[in-house]
Order: structure tokens, then sequence, then C-alpha cells
């Protein structure tokens, strides 16, 4: 079996509490600080994804506390279990309160990740479980090495290298300084349940903060004589920690930079690719030429040989095969088939579902409609609640009027129609198959198929009267 298979098993025994209760007072906003996204995606929702590939979601607690509803409803379908911590006493109070579900559960190793480290690899937990479990270590937790450490609890070691404990930057600025450490601690840990379990009841809140930290285990178990760890990680930056804003964006262009890595890799064409984001939830095929700036978020699938123009926003968007997506187009929940062209300048709504070859030109708005195989509305339009057949044409200026104050109707348009320019469409109506309707008409009746429609009324030309002006200065 190749390694990376055994390395990516779920792990039976194995369990993960998952920090993310407290506010993230330096983000400076209301949202709680797990829900800042990355690429359109909550934090929380990398750590879950992580977490997820490693064990079973049934072995995951979240520890939740400011705005817990909110932080539980962004998780639903793949964040496990949540517990309430009323208080936020501290990292160390939260796997306390934790704890007895996880022993529970018969854990018999458990990782503690803080849940604003969206970075982290699955690859990198197995690891620290392993390391643990090689080194018989009862406490393991991932160092970092930073030219930065402002912020990070620091790493103590023994001059065998053995480590010690993990200083708060308060409590360091409290004691006697001494020369800068640049190794951190990352916030990863892997305990083994029954061992720490024993120490876990003795944490204090002797420290700057008044609070329970999770960090006062190592030294507790140094103490006890128990084997800790710290599993260095370099300067890995799938470890970095967001607090702010500033990091925030950093952690951000990192994940952008690694999304489009793999695909330059797999032979997607990204052409300006610093200014293309794309969400890790899109497949996008090889043979996919995309133009940045570009934005692709959520669930997209981008087929072989499409091709997306520069300043296009698309989000949970289905492109087909050789389909053109011009110049500042923006595609929301739409469904391009194979062949299509759209834009530049067009904007398709939830609902939109061009069939092969269509065509959406320039200013023109579709929504919850279909578009048939060949139709086109190339120029400034809107389209929606319609069911437009296939050839048909619709003129520039056309109107579906799908809303009459109340209630939205529905507008079918049939196969081979030509809606002439700056038309109203009054819904719900009916245009026949093969039917013409003439320029600058406002249709309420259903035209049968095979006619031409008329409602604008006839042209009269007169000669043009003459007014006479009188000289203002008389
Ligand atoms: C923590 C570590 C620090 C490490 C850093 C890495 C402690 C005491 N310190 O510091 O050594 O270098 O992470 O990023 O753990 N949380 C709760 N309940 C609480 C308090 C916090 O769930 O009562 C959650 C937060 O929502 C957050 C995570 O725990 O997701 C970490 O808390 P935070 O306050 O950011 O810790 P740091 O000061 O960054
Ligand atoms: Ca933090």
């Amino acid at each position: 079996m190749p390694q990376n298979e055994t390395e990516h098993c779920p792990e039976a025994g194995l369990g993960a509490i998952i920090l993310a209760a407290g506010k993230g007072t330096r983000m400076k906003t209301a949202k709680p600080k797990v829900l800042h996204e990355l690429l359109q995606l909550p934090m929380l929702w990398y750590v879950h994804q992580a977490v997820n590939s490693v064990l079973d979601a049934q072995r995951t607690w979240t520890v939740v506390g400011y705005a817990h509803r909110e932080v539980q409803q962004a998780c639903v379908g793949y964040g496990g279990h949540f517990i309430h911590q009323q208080e936020q006493l501290g990292t160390g109070h939260a796997v306390q309160i934790a704890w007895p579900a996880v022993e529970q559960a018969r854990c018999e190793w458990c990782l503690v990740l803080n849940g604003d480290a969206p970075l982290i690899q699955p690859e990198s937990l197995l690891h620290l479980v392993n390391t643990c479990r090689e080194e018989q270590a009862v406490l393991g937790f991932a160092s970092l090495e930073l030219d930065d450490p402002s912020g990070y609890g620091r790493v103590i070691r023994r001059a065998d290298g053995s480590v010690t404990a993990v200083v708060e930057e308060k409590d360091l600025m409290a004691q006697d300084p001494g020369p800068e450490i640049n190794e951190v601690n990352a916030g990863v840990y892997c305990l083994h349940v029954p061992a720490v379990g024993r120490h876990l009841h003795r944490l204090s809140q002797d420290n700057a903060q008044g609070e329970y930290y999770i960090t006062e285990l190592v030294d507790l178990c140094v103490r006890a004589g128990d084997r800790v760890v710290a599993v260095s990680a370099g300067r890995d930056s799938s470890f970095l920690g967001v607090n702010n804003p500033r990091e925030l964006l950093a952690c951000e262009a990192l994940l952008q930079q690694d999304i489009n890595d793999r695909m330059l890799n797999k032979g997607v064409i990204l052409r300006n690719a610093d200014q293309i984001r794309i969400s890790p939830l899109a497949r996008i095929q090889p043979g996919v030429d995309i133009t940045g700036p570009a934005e692709i978020y959520g669930e997209c699938t981008i087929q072989s040989g499409a091709h997306i123009g520069s300043h296009v926003w698309i989000k949970n968007a289905r492109i087909g095969p050789e389909a053109a997506v011009l110049e500042f187009s923006h595609l929301e929940e739409a469904h391009v088939d194979g062949g299509c062209r759209v834009g530049p300048f067009a904007r398709l709504r939830p609902g939109t579902h061009l069939k092969p070859g269509a065509r959406v030109g320039n200013f023109v708005e579709v929504k919850k409609s279909v578009l048939a195989e060949g139709c086109k509305a190339n120029h400034l339009s809107y389209i929606g609640d319609a069911e437009v057949g296939q050839g048909a044409n619709i003129g520039a200026g056309t109107i579906t009027c799908n809303y009459d104050g109340y209630r939205k109707h529905k507008t079918v348009i049939g196969k081979d129609a030509f809606i002439g320019s700056n038309t109203a469409l009054v819904a719900p109506v009916k245009i026949g198959e093969n039917s013409i309707v003439g320029a600058g008409s406002a249709v309420s009746k259903d035209v049968p198929d095979n006619s031409l429609a008329l409602t604008r009324a006839k042209q009269k030309n007169m000669p043009r009267r003459v007014i006479a002006i009188k000289d203002e200065k008389e």
C-alpha cells in the first residue's frame, strides 16, 4: 500500500477538539473570528476539513461560545459535535469542558486545534500523532520558527533540547525577557487521553491573563516526569494563526497561491494568476483558460476548453466544454452548457440554464430561465422566469415583464421566434413557434404559431409646424 494511503486512513481511537469559542477581539468586528472567510469559506470550515480527513466527524468536538448559534449554524453538515463554553476562561478551560465527551467516546489520543489556523494540513495532524506514538510522549505539540514571534507562546527548552514549558508572550513580558526565542507554539496538540486526563484538572489561572491555559499542561506533564515533545514544523506557513485582519489576508493569499499552483500543475491555464481567486470547492478541468482578475467561488465546475475572460465573477455555476464567459460577466447558480457564449458584461442569476450554443451578450440579465439550443439574446435585455425555444432570437431591449407587483409570471417563447427590439413581453404570455413580434411592441396576449404581432400605433407623417419665436429684444 502506498505510504500516503496509510497516512490518510481515518484513525480509530483518535478524537479531536477544536477551540472556537473566542470572539477574536483583535479582528475588531462583531463577527466571530472563526467565521471570517478565506475565499468565501469560513476559517472554521478549513479546520474541520483537515480534521474530517483524518478522523470521523463523530469524534470531533468543537468548543463554541461567542455567537455560538451562528458558529454552529455555519458548520451544519460537517461539524460533528458542539460543546458550549459559556464563559471563555481560556484554552485550557475549553479543553476541560470537552474532555468528558472525549473520554466517553473512548478515544486514546486526542488532537486539539485552535480554530483560527485555517491552513492546517491533514498530513501534519497525522505526523504529530505518529511522532507522539513513536516517541512514547503523552503530549506533543507543533512548533514553528518565526522571525517575528510576537503574539505567540514561546517554546522553552533545556540545554539538551528537551521541552520544559510554553510561555505566553504576556507572561514572558512579566518575567526577565532574556534572549529572543523564535520557536513558538503553533496551537496544535496531540494528547494521550488517559495520561493527560490526570493533569487536566490541575490547570491554574496563575498567569498574566488570569486564564486557564492549555499550554500549562506542558509544564504539568514535564514536572510529573511524563514525556512531552515539540514537533518542529520549521517555517511551514500552514501552521500560521489568524488574529487580525492582516493575518487573515496573509493566510488567504497563501491559500490562493497554493490552489492556483495545483491548478497550473494539472493543466489549467491561469493568466495573471496572482489575481485569480478560486475556491477550494471548485472543480476545474485541465484545458480551461482563465484570465485574471477573476473570482470563482463555491462549488463551480468548469469543463475542458472553456474560456473565462478577465473581471468575471462566478459562484456555484456550471460551465460546459468550449463555452466562453467573456470579460466582466457575473454568474451565480447558473448552468452554461458547452459551446455557449456569455458576455461581455452579462449577468446570469440563479436558475439560468443556457443550453448548448446559446448566446447571451452585453448588458443582458437572465434569471430563472432556460434558453434552448442556439438561442440568442445579444444586447440589453431582461429575461426572467422564461422558457425560450431553440433558435429563438431576442432583440435588443426586450424585457420580460415578469412581476405584476404581487406575483411572478412566466413567459414562453417558441422555437425560432423572433422578438423585435424594445419589446415588452407582459407575463404570463406565450409567443408561438416561428412567430415575429414587431419592434417596440408591448405584448400582453398570447401570439399563435407562425404569426406577426404588432402593438405599436401606426406611424403618421405630417408637415412640420413652424413656430414663430419673437425676438427677445423687442
Ligand atoms: C494560543 C496559545 C499560544 C499559541 C497560539 C498559536 C494558549 C494559552 N496560547 O494563543 O501558545 O502560540 O495560540 O496561535 O493557548 N478559545 C476558546 N475558549 C477560550 C479561549 C480561546 O475556545 O476560553 C479559542 C479561540 O476561539 C481560538 C483558540 O482558542 O480559536 C486560541 O485562542 P487565542 O486567544 O487566539 O489564543 P492565542 O493568544 O493566539
Ligand atoms: Ca490565536
